[in-house]
């Protein structure tokens, strides 16, 4: 089963962010760190990173198009960018958003969610850990399907 991450803005240089709160990692940690996870869980893992909101949509759309499950971690657009829920609420496959922080323990900014109330799930606090959980959700409701 093929599962997409897929990261919004600047986590592709996590390696310049606060240690503080995202931990001592860089992309391509976490990057390997999911693939990894995915074949202990039989899941064919892509991960992809952007900058763009133009691209993350366009991801959407042909994630919906093949039905693909994904772990979402929409970065900063988590808080305000209508036109990524509105491709979140297309997405036919289940959705779980993640972050690697606790949004609700920073600043009142981040305390909104403008994607959570279309995807799956949420998971957020647990650092890389996030996104294994995300994909042990993904992988168990996929498996209760077939
Ligand atoms: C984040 C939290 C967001 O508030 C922030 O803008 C990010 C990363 C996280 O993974 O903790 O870029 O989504």
């Amino acid at each position: 089963m093929n599962v997409w991450v897929i990261n919004g803005p600047n986590l592709g240089r996590l390696d310049l962010r606060d240690h503080s709160i995202y931990g001592d990692i860089t992309f391509n940690t976490l990057k390997e760190f999911c693939i990894g996870k995915g074949k202990e869980l039989g899941l064919d893992v892509e991960v992809k990173q952007s900058d763009s909101e133009t691209e993350i949509i366009h991801w959407l759309h042909e994630a919906a198009d093949k039905k693909i499950p994904i772990a979402f971690n929409p970065a900063a657009f988590t808080h305000y960018s209508y036109a990524i829920r509105d491709a979140v609420a297309m997405l036919k496959a289940p959705v779980i958003e993640v972050h690697l922080s606790n949004p609700l323990s920073r600043e009142e900014f981040r305390h909104v969610s403008v994607v959570s109330g279309v995807v799956t799930g949420t998971i957020g606090g647990f650092g890389l850990l996030s996104y294994e959980l995300a994909l042990r959700a993904l992988a168990a409701m996929v498996d209760k399907k077939s």
